[in-house]
């Protein structure tokens, strides 16, 4: 069965790249509104037989999920034997429980929609917090990278002297990870964040570091109020301007902005998500996983 890339808008370049690494075609589509804004997808490529690989990373997924529901399901109209996605960013991880009465629990509920979506899910570095693993919460198979690698090759080329700093306790086991493969030390903070955009950081004695440079490593950069506060801090210590590391460049509105006149020197994302602070490249990871997990029979 031959493989076939299908990118969603705003994803092609990284399909491109991906078909090139795994010998694959990327599909020729056609997505558009209509002046009521209700969605028209075209699969243009004949799909009969085939594995169809949709590309669809899932920030603003809201706006995003119908065109990829819409897609899958005129894939297999079409005759695809298995519908896989890759979805770099994996939205609805955060809401994992019912911190209050009757709220909805969007993590579980979205991941049953992707798994009545899709056959396989690759995605990278998911933000597991109460759950140990996506197969938790997703019913079909689903793998997810780990930018660590990428992310301490890159600190190792461009950082003299790096110390990493992870935003919390919960990211400690991540943030040392990529400090051995780094080779650099670490330390860990403890965060509180009060709302959406209040966020109290506390950084241990980092007096004996001041000849390090800071290296904050979080995976989500959303309204980058913990590495904001975490910068405050640091300059208060004495210590030199930060670089600050993320996987997926969420970035909310106006907080790139915001972290960039917050005083660090650098902003350094993955392409997991299209933007211009994409410093490293994940697509030879993705590759890999994708030639990995599409061996699973339709
Ligand atoms: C939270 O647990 C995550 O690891 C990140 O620290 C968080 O998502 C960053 O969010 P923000 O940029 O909104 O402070």
């Amino acid at each position: 069965m031959t493989r076939l890339l299908v990118p969603l808008p705003g994803n092609e370049a990284l399909a491109t790249r991906l078909g090139l690494l795994l010998g694959t075609d990327v599909a020729e589509t056609e997505f558009r509104h209509f002046p009521d804004e209700e969605t028209y997808v075209r699969i243009v490529t004949p799909v009969s037989g085939r594995s169809a690989v949709i590309i669809r990373t899932l920030d603003r997924p809201d706006e995003k999920f119908l065109s990829l529901a819409f897609t899958a399901a005129t894939l297999r109209e079409l005759g695809a034997r298995q519908v896989g996605l890759v979805a770099p960013y994996l939205a609805y991880m955060r809401q994992d429980r019912r911190f209050q009465a009757g709220e909805a629990v969007t993590s579980t509920i979205f991941a049953k929609l992707i798994s009545g979506t899709a056959d396989w899910l690759v995605t990278i570095d998911p933000h597991l917090h109460r759950q140990s693993s996506l197969s938790s919460i997703y019913n079909i198979p689903a793998q997810s990278i780990h930018a660590a690698p990428a992310i301490a090759n890159w600190i190792k080329r461009s950082v003299t002297l790096p110390l990493l700093v992870g935003p919390d306790a919960e990211s400690a086991q991540w943030v040392s990870e990529v400090a051995t493969l780094a080779e650099a030390p670490y330390t860990v903070l403890e965060k509180t964040r009060r709302s959406d955009r209040d966020v109290r950081v506390s950084v241990p004695d980092v007096a004996r570091w001041r000849d390090h440079t800071p290296v904050l490593v979080d995976d989500i950069i959303s309204t980058a109020r913990t590495m904001i506060a975490t910068l405050g801090l640091l300059e208060h210590a004495g210590m030199k301007p930060a670089v600050c590391v993320g996987v997926h460049a969420v970035f909310a509105s106006g907080a790139y902005d915001a972290l960039r006149a917050a005083g660090c020197s650098r902003i350094v994302t993955t392409n997991s998500i299209t933007h211009e602070t994409n410093e490293i490249d994940v697509t030879e990871m993705l590759a890999t996983a994708v030639s990995a997990i599409a061996t699973v029979p339709a």
